[in-house]
C-alpha cells in the first residue's frame, strides 16, 4: 500500500474478527515497532505480546474486569486476536545518558526538557498502527489504567510504565468514536508558518 493511503486510512478500530492473525504479519508489526526513532538510541522499548484467547483473555481480566470496551459499545475489542502492550523503560534512558558521550552523571531526571521515554515508546506505537492498516488489519491504542494489575498478570518488572495498549486484528464494522464529532482542526490553527 502507497505509504499515503496508509496514513489516510489509518483510524483507531474498535470492532475484530475473532480471527487469528498470520504469523507474518505479527512479526512485520513488531519488527516496525522496534525501528523507531529513540533519544541516544537508548531504546528503552519493550513490548509485551499477547496472542490468541488464553493471553488477550488473561489481559483483559487484569487491566479491564468490568469490560469497559463493552459498557461503551465496542464489545468486539474484546475480540482482538493480537495486544500488545509498549513500555517505556525511564530508568533506560537516564542510564543511557550517564554515558560519556552525554554526561549526565547525575541523572537527574530535571535535565530532561520532556520525558523522552515516552516520547519513544509513542513512536513505537504509531509504527505499530501504521504496519497493521499496511498488512491489511487494524487497530486500536487505548489506556490502560492498572498498571500494577497489568505488571502482576504478565510479570513485568516494576521499572516499566505501559503507555497504553494497542488491540489488532481484522477490522469488522464498528460504530465512530463520539471523539471525532470534534472534527479535525482546521490547519492553519494547527501549523504556525514562520511565528505562531
Ligand atoms: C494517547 C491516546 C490514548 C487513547 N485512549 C483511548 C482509549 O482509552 N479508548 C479509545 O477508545 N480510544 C482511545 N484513543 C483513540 C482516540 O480516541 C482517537 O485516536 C481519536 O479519537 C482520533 O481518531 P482516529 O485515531 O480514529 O483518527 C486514544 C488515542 C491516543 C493517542
Amino acid at each position: 500500500m502507497e505509504f499515503q493511503e496508509v496514513v489516510r486510512r489509518r483510524r483507531m478500530a474498535r470492532n475484530f474478527a475473532p480471527r487469528p492473525l498470520p504469523a507474518e504479519a505479527v512479526e512485520r508489526i513488531l519488527a516496525n515497532a522496534r525501528r523507531g526513532p529513540s533519544a541516544g538510541f537508548t531504546q528503552g522499548i519493550d513490548l509485551l505480546v499477547l496472542e490468541g484467547e488464553d493471553q488477550t483473555a488473561q489481559f483483559w481480566a487484569a487491566v479491564s474486569p468490568d469490560r469497559g470496551f463493552s459498557s461503551a459499545g465496542w464489545p468486539g475489542v474484546h475480540s482482538a486476536p493480537l495486544i500488545i502492550v509498549p513500555f517505556a523503560h525511564k530508568q533506560a534512558y537516564l542510564d543511557r545518558y550517564a554515558e560519556p558521550d552525554k554526561g549526565w552523571t547525575d541523572r537527574d531526571e530535571t535535565r530532561w526538557p520532556i520525558p523522552y521515554w515516552y516520547v519513544d515508546a509513542a513512536y513505537a506505537s504509531l509504527l505499530a498502527l501504521l504496519t497493521a492498516v499496511d498488512t491489511g488489519l487494524g487497530a486500536l491504542f487505548f489506556g490502560v489504567r492498572d498498571h500494577g494489575a497489568l505488571r502482576r498478570a504478565f510479570g513485568v518488572p516494576d521499572a516499566l510504565d505501559p503507555i497504553g495498549a494497542i488491540a489488532v486484528g481484522y477490522p469488522a464494522t464498528d460504530r465512530p468514536s463520539r471523539s471525532l464529532q470534534r472534527g479535525r482542526r482546521p490547519s492553519e490553527t494547527v501549523i504556525h508558518r514562520g511565528s505562531w
